[in-house]
């Protein structure tokens, strides 16, 4: 074990932290309680200046998650109280062991608390975050971050950097694998369901673990989808899209938030007094504390707001960063800096408050240490294998299923004497399946889809050649003609292709968002033999896939599905699985239509007004679009389909009219009905999705937002009535004034299968 792998840091400032009710608007238990604050101010009134900074310190002590930086003596810091937190230790050994040198070894044997990037799954890997935001299930999401905290617990891993709630509008940012998609709404849905699952019922349940929401904030809106890049957001646009889901975690009770690497508008995210004091902790009452992501205190020197990494660590310091990751600029910096009067001491005690409130809440004083466990791979647990396997299969997005000789392909049902060809670089690439930030996730836990296909084939007495065609990154062409090959001997074809794990998530930003290298060579040489394809897409982002739209019969989203996607995917294409999710992004048809979002506003010169509302417009030339391409996405968000089909009917809404002032003052709200009807021959789940839009505000508003979402499991010809609700919090937005209000006008209603579709209801918003 090298345990010398450590690091550093520092920095600044000011705020008096009054003791409120740590989760004020979540629905579990408070995180803190007056005793609690009685003991941490015991422990201040102990600590020196020095180790107090010491807490806001926070080291990799293992495998390193980002550019390598300062390296020291772990052991020796934290016997002097220099090190708050450590991230990036694995097992109990490690943690064990550097906590005995902090409980044991320093002057007020505070614990140490372990970090780690627990993305989508600790050793059991669920598919990716992107992929599991697709099955629009709040439930699942919920228990895979349950289990995910259960895992990493067991290790020592009291902490998770996850989730990642960013807004991604644009595909080409690699970090769009990460999060939930474009939409603030569902974003918030799912920022709430990874919290309630990472933290429990009670922090200080020994399986529980802190959530961390990140990137704080608008860290996916970067310039070009280059990761790190600048943004400029208005405020409006921050309030109404990339703090919503921030606010959904807060509201949860999530116990920190990461400050970002972007500037927003020319201010660091990670030196942003705007977003970290008077958003955060003023308006949301945030008791937790704000961690800086990786040496994002020290790059406010590259960003070029400070000269030296003293100077970062005061400007991050009282802009409200209280924990430092990696910068190494608090811990040299900040005990002067304090001193000196430059940042006031009631800054650095509310900082510490925050750091002591998260362990005290997680039990660590009176538990430092993690049992020793017995070293059995988690992986084998029945229900958590299942629950992968669940997770991928409602991460699958069917986005086509024509008809070959009369039915749709999909569902396979091959019989025997016959053979499938199994073709692309995907079909057997374990490691690949993991995606992106993988965590603890090892290849040798995952069933591939090949290793999953060939025995079921072989049962059923069918025929399969296996084939990769080309590597991922489809760099050369001399496996094509053998996959051709093997494609005109064969009955069916799967097509396993898409982007290698690593090809999205950090730094991996692309310039096109099409098949990588030739594998696009490969899919039309392998269609062009006539034989019936199922192509099977692996990615960390919406690819933009016109041709195979066009030409080949079925085709599935896969994403990244984690351990258990070989099984999920036979499951799928025999149809024991039903395919039911649901795009979260929307997808590009080419890369030039980027940044595409469902939610946008609609301009005076719409190419097709979305309703068919205020455009008299009749040039087909003086209006918003490109003369080389259309302005809908290959595929809408929300859209997907399964292997039934639904209507959606009777949609009603409880008033004709609604008064705008009953709503704010919280005393009138309406009620949408749907009726949804599985219409097909197989069972099958709707997701059905309520939009709205606003017309006639004192600010546009986006030409359709959703605002609920219900999923329908339904047996054949079986119908169920579905009820949402539309207040304040749904009808609201950030107005001329920057005020949260509903405001008088008109509202449309839509319940639809996806963004694009549906007849809309309309409602007076009287004054
Ligand atoms: C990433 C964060 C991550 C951190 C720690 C950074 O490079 O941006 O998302 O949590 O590293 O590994």
């Amino acid at each position: 074990m090298n345990r010398t792998k450590i690091l550093t840091l520092t920095v600044v400032s000011a705020v008096q932290l009054a003791v409120v009710p740590f989760r004020a608007e979540a629905q579990g238990a408070s995180l803190s309680t007056p005793q609690t604050e009685q003991k941490i101010d015991a422990l201040l009134a102990k600590m020196t200046i020095e180790e107090k900074v010491g807490q806001l310190n926070q080291l990799s002590s293992g495998s390193l998650t980002g550019p390598s930086s300062v390296v020291r003596d772990g052991d020796a810091l934290i016997r002097t109280g220099m090190v708050g937190s450590l991230f990036n230790s694995v097992t109990w050994k490690e943690t064990n062991a550097y906590q005995r040198e902090s409980i044991e070894g320093s002057r007020l044997h505070i614990p140490v608390l372990f970090g780690l990037d627990v993305i989508h799954g600790f050793r059991t890997t669920f598919p990716i975050p992107l992929g599991l935001s697709s099955s629009w299930d709040t439930d699942l999401v919920e228990q895979t971050a349950r289990v995910a905290a259960q895992e990493a617990s067991s290790q020592g891993v009291r902490w998770t950097f996850s989730p990642m709630v960013d807004i991604a509008r644009d595909p080409r940012w690699g970090r769009i694998a990460e999060g939930a998609g474009e939409d603030p709404y569902l974003g918030s849905a799912f920022a709430r369901a990874y919290v309630r699952g990472y933290q429990g019922r009670r922090l200080d349940d020994p399986s529980s673990i802190v959530a961390c929401a990140k990137h704080f904030v608008g860290y996916g809106a970067a310039e070009g989808g280059r990761d790190y890049n600048t943004t400029e957001i208005s405020e409006r646009t921050l309030r109404d899209v990339y703090l919503p889901p921030f606010r959904a975690a807060v509201g949860e009770g999530a116990g920190t938030i990461m400050s970002a690497f972007n500037s927003i508008n020319g201010v660091p995210s990670s030196a942003n007094a705007f977003t970290l004091t008077e958003v955060l902790r003023n308006e949301w009452k945030f008791q937790g504390f704000v961690d800086s992501d990786w040496t994002a205190v020290h790059e406010i020197t590259l960003h070029g707001i400070a000269e030296n990494d003293e100077a970062a660590a005061q400007k991050s310091f009282l802009a409200g960063v209280d924990m430092d990751m990696q910068s190494a600029a608090y811990l040299p910096h900040l005990p002067d800096l304090v001193k000196s009067g430059r940042v006031p001491v009631g800054r650095l005690d509310d900082a510490v408050r925050r750091v002591l409130r998260i362990k005290f809440a997680l039990g660590l004083f009176e538990r430092p240490y993690v049992p020793e466990v017995v070293d059995a791979n988690p992986t084998e647990v029945p229900a958590s294998r299942e629950l992968a396997r669940r997770a991928a299969e409602e991460s699958f997005v069917l986005l086509e299923n024509r008809k070959v000789a009369g039915f749709p392909l999909l569902p396979i049902a091959p019989v025997a004497g016959q053979r499938v060809a199994l073709i692309g670089p995907l079909s057997d690439s374990a490691g690949d399946m993991l995606g992106p930030w993988s965590g603890e996730g090892r290849a040798s836990d995952v069933v591939t889809l090949r290793m999953a296909l060939a025995p079921r084939l072989e049962r059923l007495h069918v025929g399969l050649t296996v084939t990769q065609g080309m590597n991922a990154a489809g760099s050369e062409t001399s496996g094509i003609a053998a996959a051709v090959e093997a494609a005109r001997q064969s009955d069916l074809v799967i097509l396993a292709l898409g982007e290698s794990g690593h090809s999205s998530g950090e730094a991996s930003a692309r310039s096109r968002i099409d098949l990588p290298g030739h594998q696009e060579e490969l899919l039309e040489a392998v269609v062009a033999t006539g034989k019936p394809t199922v192509l099977i897409l692996f990615s960390g982002r919406p690819l933009a896939v016109e041709w195979a739209s066009r030409n080949v019969p079925a085709i599935l989203m896969a994403w990244f599905p984690g351990l258990q996607g070989g099984p999920a995917l036979v499951r799928t294409l025999f149809g024991e699985a039903e395919p039911s999710g649901r795009l979260t992004v929307s997808v590009p048809r080419s890369v030039g239509q980027v940044p595409m979002y469902y939610n946008r506003l609609n301009t005076g010169r719409p190419r097709v007004d979305p309703i068919g509302l205020g455009s008299t417009k009749s040039d087909p030339y003086y209006v918003s679009g490109y003369i080389d391409e259309l302005n809908t996405p290959l595929y809408p968000f929300g859209y997907g389909l399964g292997y039934t089909t639904f209507e959606i009917s009777g949609v009603k809404v409880s008033a004709a009219s609604i008064s705008a002032s009953a709503v704010n003052a919280g005393r009138a709200q309406l009620t949408v009905n749907a009726n949804v009807r599985n219409s097909g021959t197989r069972v099958g789940t709707e997701t059905a999705q309520l939009y709205i839009r606003l017309r006639g505000t004192s600010v546009a508003r986006p030409v359709r937002e959703l605002k609920g979402f219900k999923r329908v499991h339904l047996e054949p010809g079986e119908s169920s009535q579905l009820a949402f609700n539309l207040d304040r919090e749904e009808l609201s937005f950030w107005n001329l004034d920057m005020k949260n209000v509903v405001e008088q006008g008109t509202l449309y209603v839509w319940v639809a299968s996806d963004s694009s579709v549906g007849d809309p209801l309309r409602v007076d918003i009287t004054e």
